[in-house]
């Protein structure tokens, strides 16, 4: 079953004023009067009675006493009557129908025609009429027009409460009757408001529940206006007018009510509709006789105009807003309230809450607080102050889990719980203390975000602008690009799935939602880790890092958060083109710390510092007649340097290029060669490495020889099969005599 509510409902600002007064005057006063019964509502003048406010008719017998006027007003000769009397007057009359009595006394008393569009039965009519000297004309249907006479001019006003179409229909049968009009649209803007919202929810509704008293003018008007959009449309004056018999879980029941209905009697008809939902439809023989409202008029569809009047007196005086909108059951911000709260004892007195404490008033999503009154293995019974106690499953006891109720609470405890549901099909309430728990929890969470205290979320995607992330499965999160890293980041998919730590820049409590930045987290970070190596760190430490990102004069190494730079030129002990022929972004590496400059936050760093120096282990590295490779690097005319390693270089003299005599080193070699040459001297101490390029030659010539006579002997035998002889070769036979050696 869907409930359409209207935002227009409970008292109007008249009435509002009129029973206020007569609550202050009571606990001013004691027993007062009232000019009539202060509202049409006939529960709530009754709860006035018996706390000290009796309605009459007439002014007799109230010498001395305390009389307070309704907001319908009173025609003039009732002040002058209690002056006489000495009746204290306390003045509660509707400041717009003041307004009214105003303009009717000013056109009066220049000698104007008044004309009253209205019902003269009506006790704002009768008020407003006193005010024209009880001259005025009251007009209310074609017959009152086609009797009036022809006139030169008149000021005309409308009771209150009339619908903007009799207004119309008055006023423009009365150009023929009237030479000069003077139009003073009175009809309140609240009036308007509720009959505009009844036609749009009738339209929506199955069955429309007009809620006021029966003798109330404005709400019978709603009734009929209603009546002629939704042909199952019932006056609701008391709760046993609910047609409850006739209603099914599918249908959507509008409703709306008169401005004298008191805001509880239509939470409590919600009430009553709510339990409704959850029973089986009851069809009762008593459904003949609940007659829906007749149409007392014909239908129509235009909208009901509003006019420049109307609209400028509605943002002046009534502020009321004007749109009909679904209203939900259940509010999304639930209050918590104590059944005590709503129905204190010290409160007795005061008439306002003795009216409230006769209403229903839990609904679902309302947070209530109760004494348990019984625990079983799987349940807790609470004492909600309402009609049935309510029960708070074992499922619904704790954020924890699963916990045994007799070890949770113990008869007595005082719980704040959520109501679920108003009645589980048993007729019990429904509650749960979990989701009370949870939202504490929750609310304190958001406070300590919302205090700059940092938090985890899981990014969940990677949007437009940023990234959308959940903090503890029910806050969303969001992270504008701007802030999700200290770095510009190409793709933020690379973050769905990564928990973040995040600082919040922004927070809607209500709605749950945060913006955040995890940028802020790595700053801090940063400056904290910054300050260590600053304090820690002093030239000379050997430290661990990694190889952050390269350029051509260097690397910028990552040594604990502070980002050093080790220049190309101590990358290595030997000559670098570029870093990468070094090291390689992401790397581990050792580095040295060479200077440290915390004002311009500079720290150069070095590499090869932390390797041997080449020299120092050249002997071992290179030993004296062992064959190696290396790389032709420069020639020179005595020779050419050979790169054997990183900041080690040989030289192969001219005499030791070739096997044979040669004049230019070119003639035999180029730069970036690599070549075999055997090491004939290392003498770290003058850093000199002599190489021969001549024996590492001749040694491989001879090699060939030998196995080139290898593969000439073994053909031999093949074909003559003669006896095998051993080989008698002896290296003199190969080499010549060197001239060099
Ligand atoms: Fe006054 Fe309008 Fe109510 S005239 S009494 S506020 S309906």
């Amino acid at each position: 079953m869907q409930i359409i509510t209207g935002k227009q409902g409970g008292f109007c600002l008249g009435v509002r004023l009129a029973v206020d007064t007569v609550i202050d005057s009571i606990s001013k006063y004691g027993k007062i009067y009232t000019y009539g019964p202060i509202i049409h509502n006939k529960n709530v003048v009754e709860q006035l009675k018996e706390n000290g406010a009796h309605p009459v008719e007439s002014l007799l017998g109230l010498e001395n006493c305390n009389l307070v006027i309704r907001s319908h007003g009173v025609p003039p000769e009732i002040y002058d009557e209690c002056r006489k009397q000495n009746i204290n007057v306390i003045d509660a009359t509707c400041p717009y129908v003041k307004r009214i009595h105003e303009t009717v006394k000013a056109n009066s008393d220049l000698g104007n025609e008044i004309i009253i569009i209205g019902e003269k039965h009506h006790p704002e009519v009768i008020g407003t009429n006193g005010w024209s000297g009880g001259r005025a004309r009251i007009l209310y249907s074609e017959d009152d027009v086609d009797a009036l006479p022809q006139l030169s001019k008149a000021c005309v006003v409308a009771q209150t409460t009339i619908t903007p179409e009799k207004w119309d229909e008055i006023v423009t049968l009365l150009h023929g009757k009237v030479r000069e009009l003077e139009l003073s649209n009175t009809i309140c803007q609240t009036t308007v408001k509720r009959q505009e919202e009844t036609i749009q929810i009738a339209q929506k509704a199955d069955i429309m529940l007009v809620i006021g008293g029966k003798n109330s003018s404005n709400t019978q008007k709603l009734a009929e206006i209603s009546a002629k959009y939704c042909a199952k449309t019932y006056s609701i004056a008391q709760l046993e007018d609910v047609p409850l018999a006739i209603m099914n879980p599918n249908d959507i029941i509008g409703i709306v009510a008169g401005a004298s209905t008191p805001d509880g009697m239509i939470r409590e008809v919600i009430t009553i509709m709510d339990e409704l939902e959850r029973v089986e439809p009851v069809v009762s023989s008593d459904m003949e006789e609940i007659k829906p409202v007749e149409c007392a008029l014909e239908p129509e569809v235009e909208e009901i105009p509003v006019s420049a009047e109307m609209e400028e007196k509605e943002s002046v005086e009534c502020a009321l807003e004007p749109e009909t909108k679904e209203i939900p059951v259940v509010p999304a911000e639930p209050e918590e309230q104590t059944m005590q709260e709503a129905e204190p004892a010290a409160l007795e007195d005061d008439f306002a809450h003795s009216i409230d404490k006769t209403l229903v008033q839990i609904r679902p999503g309302q947070v209530l607080k109760g004494n348990v009154v019984q625990i079983t293995d799987n349940e807790v019974c609470v004492n909600i102050g309402y009609k049935s106690d309510g029960l708070i499953p074992r499922s619904e006891l704790s954020l924890e889990g699963d916990v045994n109720p007799r070890e949770s609470c113990k008869v007595g405890d005082e719980v704040t719980v959520e109501v679920i549901k108003v009645n589980d099909g048993e007729g019990n309430v429904l509650l749960s203390k979990k989701s009370v728990d949870a939202r504490k929890v929750l609310n304190k969470y958001v406070e300590s975000v919302e205090s700059g205290e940092l938090f985890e979320a899981v990014v969940k995607e990677a949007v437009n602008g940023g990234l959308v992330a959940l903090c503890k499965n029910v806050i969303k999160v969001f992270i504008p690009a701007s802030h999700v890293s200290v770095r510009f980041v190409q793709d933020l998919n690379k973050f769905v799935g990564q928990t973040l730590q995040l600082k919040a820049i922004e927070v809607d409590k209500k709605r749950k939602r945060i913006v955040a930045s995890h940028k802020l987290v790595l700053q801090e970070d940063m400056k904290h880790k910054e300050e260590e190596v600053w304090s820690a760190f002093k030239p000379g430490d050997k430290v661990k890092g990694k190889v952050m990102r390269l350029t051509d004069f260097g690397a910028f190494v990552d040594i604990g958060g502070v980002d050093g730079l080790v220049h190309v030129s101590d990358l290595s002990w030997g000559k670098v083109k570029h870093p990468s022929d070094v090291i390689k972004p992401g790397e581990e590496i050792e580095v040295e710390i060479l200077s440290l400059d915390p004002e311009r936050k500079r720290i150069s760093l070095g590499y090869k510092q932390c390797l041997a120096k080449p020299w120092e282990t050249a002997v071992e590295r290179f030993p004296v007649g062992s064959i190696v490779e290396g790389r032709v690097a420069r020639i020179v005319p005595f020779g050419a340097f050979v790169e054997l390693a990183p900041g080690l270089d040989g030289l192969i003299h001219i005499s030791q290029v070739s096997t044979k005599r040669i004049d230019k080193v070119e003639s035999e070699l180029k730069p970036n060669d690599t070549v075999r040459v055997k090491v004939l001297e290392v003498n770290p101490v003058d850093k000199r490495i002599s190489l021969s390029r001549r024996d590492v030659l001749l040694e491989e010539q001879h090699n060939d020889q030998v196995e080139s006579d290898k593969n000439a002997d073994s053909a031999e035998e093949i074909i003559e099969i003669p006896p095998v002889q051993e080989a008698k070769v002896t290296l003199g036979d190969f080499f010549p005599p060197s001239e060099d050696k």
